[in-house]
């Protein structure tokens, strides 16, 4: 017939609906909308009459309501999360196990259904569901049935949290879901999930599945609602830590809602990810990748390779594909099997997404879509190329979340590189090059949680994901992402402080001066450098006696110290076994001068003389421990299910802050300096305010044992004056605070602005001369952060 002779000529393919009448059958069946799932039921909230409606995307039109859980409902879910605590922590691994593995087995049997439905909710192609996002949730709860098998050998000394809080986006939404669930209950927790308001009715779906599965009561629980359940959930007390994946500005909300509080956070913000295209990459998959980068999900990606980077000579000849690749895109009915793109998630996401373009068109972009239908109902936005973007112009900053590409071209390695690293956010990044040798050292240079060589757009449970800098902290997935979700059962003393309270310091008597010589200086990118102010405080022996001074340090002597830290960037770089060695030398050169630090421990704590030498002798094998972790503290090696290995490695975390406490001033002073010179970083340390001495006088020990300048940067003074400077300054990566608990509040809520790691003890002590208190892994998981390279192998 002409039909067929028509298609062949034009080779377009037919539409390929997916039946969806049996999904809304079920939709059907809820004519009174959703209630919340609670201790294994599902309840009505509070308030009846407040609903949410969700709407399909593609069509508009309504798909089912559910409810608006208000703190009643909160307070209800969390007390069941926690009664079943009580009996779920208790079970043994295996049992655990085989509850994730009911789960992956039941989402796997109806992964059709759930496919059809999260494509209506959402909006994105059915071949997406079908082939990412409901295989992959079930390969979660698979992976994690295998940590909570394992837990007993392969986490031994570690416990879970309890109640565990967790708020989760629109763009994956059965995904994130199993992101957040698998590895929290596999480790003991309970959990309360928020779904996003726009797609619920997959975690809807999936808490019946946890009914048929026989999953005990209050394990999951799943409440509806907007960002103020949410922020409920969040504040809660009884949470004891709290799973975000949304944008940076409500992950900086959650910062700071959760500061002080103890509870751990993750966050999994935006991104503004670069596509590195070198000048020798194979460009057809290129044109493949990049429509998995932008376009895959309509673009709604948080790890999105929305900037893409192109040397210039290979440009005009990629975007010229690029076009010609788009000219045949189909946009279409998410349950269309043929369909390139589906609808965007909701029309207020959609205005967002046109305005920031017209806004780019405005600071000068130039604005290329193709020339293909568009539906006219339902929610569309054509994929859209942007050319002529600057570096300052908005699509260059801001994440669009959306078919959005930006354009730039770059003429060296080095420029590719300052390009790439040029924005807030480190999400991820994807490098395009033949070449292994510069793709992989691209891949080093590139400030990003996830790099894919040659390819974009890879997840596996196996493998960590989670960002650099404002694209926020902690890692889902793998060994790293079920730290997040356990505690080490003696982290912390039972009791006790590690400062000396203000109030009781020492009047200090100046009548019996007998140490006046010394004139007070900071150690700053390897010298001694006069406080900015030109002040000095008195510093007491333990009898109350003035015995020296030191500098008062102020704002500028930090911003001081931390310029100079970022001077030393070298130190980064230098060699696991050059670092190793200086850490030996370190402690010898300390060891050489024994007596001397005993004797002024004794002068300065009281100490006895044998406790004394002990602490320096401790000191000593601390320095030798991070002297030995340097160079073993490897990354692994995963092998996710697809033709690519992917390399976790273990990354410092660049330029840290250090605030130390007061108990065992040089064991605690070393105990957290030399985890960061064993792992590159470079930090700017507050020593103990009341026995400062101690690390004045380690100036000499660091100057003899050849610590480059600015790898360590020492200033002096008001302790919390100081960390406040330190949490607030906007090019810090991190703060490790061992003070008070109000210190700990201030520096966790300060820190929220440019979004920096912390660590702090919430005014809780440890015991600094113990093996497992004061060394060991967990400071140097806190030093590092692990950068995941996937690489592809075969044709
Ligand atoms: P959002 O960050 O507001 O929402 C994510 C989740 O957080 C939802 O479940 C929401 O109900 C909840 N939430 C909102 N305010 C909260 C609060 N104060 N406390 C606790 N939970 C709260 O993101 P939204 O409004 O849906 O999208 C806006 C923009 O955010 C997008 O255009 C995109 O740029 C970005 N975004 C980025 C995502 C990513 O994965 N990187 C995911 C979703 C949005």
């Amino acid at each position: 017939s002409t039909k067929v002779a028509e298609i062949f000529e034009t080779m377009a393919y037919g539409p390929a609906p997916e039946q969806s009448d049996y999904v809304q059958e079920w939709l059907d069946g809820h004519p009174d909308g959703f209630d919340l799932f609670i201790g294994g039921k599902w309840v009505a909230p509070e308030d009846k009459k407040k609903t949410i409606e969700s709407r399909d995307p593609a069509t508009g039109k309504p798909l089912a309501r559910f409810s608006i859980a208000g703190k009643a409902d909160v307070d209800k879910a969390v007390e069941a999360a926690q009664k079943g605590f009580a009996k779920w922590s208790r079970l043994s691994g295996h049992q655990r196990a085989r509850h994730l593995y009911a789960l992956a087995r039941l989402i796997q049997k109806n992964s059709r259904f759930l496919s059809v439905l999260e494509s209506m909710d959402n909006g994105k192609p059915i071949r997406e569901t079908r082939d990412l996002d409901i295989p992959l949730a079930s390969r979660h709860f698979y992976h994690h049935a295998g940590w909570a098998q394992l837990m007993d050998s392969e986490l031994a000394g570690y416990e879970p949290l309890g109640v565990v809080g967790q708020v989760i986006p629109w763009n994956f939404p059965l995904l994130m879901m199993a992101w957040k669930i698998a590895p929290a209950i596999a480790a003991g927790n309970c959990v309360v999930l928020k779904p996003a308001e726009y797609t619920s009715l997959t975690a809807l779906y999936f808490a019946e599945m946890c009914r048929e599965a026989g999953l005990p009561d209050g394990v999951v629980n799943i409440i509806t609602g907007a960002g103020d359940t949410g922020e409920m959930l969040v504040r809660h007390e009884a949470v004891t830590k709290i799973a975000f994946t949304g944008s940076t500005d409500v992950g900086r909300l959650i910062r700071k809602a959760t500061a002080g509080t103890g509870k751990k956070l993750t966050l999994e913000l935006g991104g503004k990810s670069p596509f590195l295209v070198f000048d020798d990459a194979d460009l057809d998959s290129t044109v493949e990748g990049l429509v998995d980068a932008i376009w895959f999900n309509q673009g709604q990606v948080c790890c999105a390779g929305s900037r893409l980077l192109v040397e210039e000579g290979v440009a005009d000849r990629l975007i010229e594909k690029v076009k010609h690749r788009l000219n045949h895109f189909r946009l279409g009915s998410p349950l269309d099997k043929a369909v390139d793109m589906g609808a965007i998630v909701d029309p207020v996401q959609r205005d967002r997404i046109d305005s920031l373009v017209n806004q780019s068109v405005t600071e000068g972009a130039v604005k290329w879509q193709p020339d293909v239908s568009c539906p006219t109902e339902g929610c569309y936005y054509l994929p859209t190329l942007l050319t002529d973007v600057s570096p300052a112009n908005v699509a260059a900053r801001e994440e669009i979340f959306g078919p959005v590409l930006t354009v730039t071209t770059f003429r060296t390695l080095a420029e590719a590189t300052e390009l790439a690293n040029n924005s807030r956010y480190g999400l991820s990044a994807s490098v395009w090059s033949e070449n292994i040798n510069r793709a992989l050292e691209i891949a080093g240079m590139v400030k990003a949680g996830v790099v894919w060589i040659n390819c974009t757009n890879q997840f596996d449970a196996a493998c960590g994901f989670g960002g650099y800098r404002e694209s926020g902290f902690g890692r889902e997935g793998g060994r790293e992402g079920m730290f997040e979700y356990l505690k080490r059962s003696d982290e912390w003393r039972k009791s006790g402080s590690d400062i000396i309270d203000k109030a009781k310091l020492p009047e200090i008597s100046t009548k019996h001066v007998d140490v006046i010589d010394r004139t007070p200086k900071n150690y700053i990118g390897g010298k001694q450098k006069r406080p900015d102010g030109g002040n000095s405080l008195a510093v007491a022996g333990h009898d109350g006696k003035f015995v020296g001074r030191v500098g008062d340090g102020n704002r500028k002597d930090i911003r001081d110290a931390v310029e100079a830290a970022f001077k030393a960037e070298g130190w980064s770089k230098a060699t696991a076994h050059n670092r190793a060695q200086i850490l030996y030398y370190i402690a010898e050169n300390l060891s050489i001068r024994e007596e001397e630090f005993a004797r002024r421990l004794s002068l300065l704590t009281g100490a006895s003389a044998k406790a004394a030498k002990a602490e320096v002798d401790a000191s000593i094998a601390r320095l030798f421990s991070y002297g030995a972790w340097a160079d073993k503290f490897d990354g692994l090696v995963h092998t996710p299910p697809m033709r690519n290995i992917a390399l976790a490695m273990n990354e410092p975390l660049g330029v840290m802050g250090v605030v130390c406490p007061d108990t065992a001033p040089l064991l605690s002073f070393i105990s957290l300096i030399a985890p960061h010179l064993a792992m590159g970083n470079r930090s700017v340390v507050i020593p103990s305010q009341r026995y400062p001495l101690i690390a004045t006088d380690f100036y000499q020990v660091l100057e003899t044992s050849d610590v480059p300048g600015g790898a360590i940067n020492i200033v002096t003074g008001d302790r919390e004056g100081l960390a406040k400077v330190l949490a607030q300054h906007d090019q810090l990566d991190g703060i490790w605070y061992f003070g008070s608990a109000e210190g700990s509040e201030m520096v966790e809520r300060l820190s929220a602005d440019n979004l920096k790691r912390t660590w702090v003890n919430n005014g809780k002590a440890r015991d600094w001369a113990s093996s497992n208190q004061g060394e060991g892994r967990q400071f140097l998981r806190e030093a590092t952060q692990v950068k995941n390279v996937w690489l592809p192998y075969g044709d």
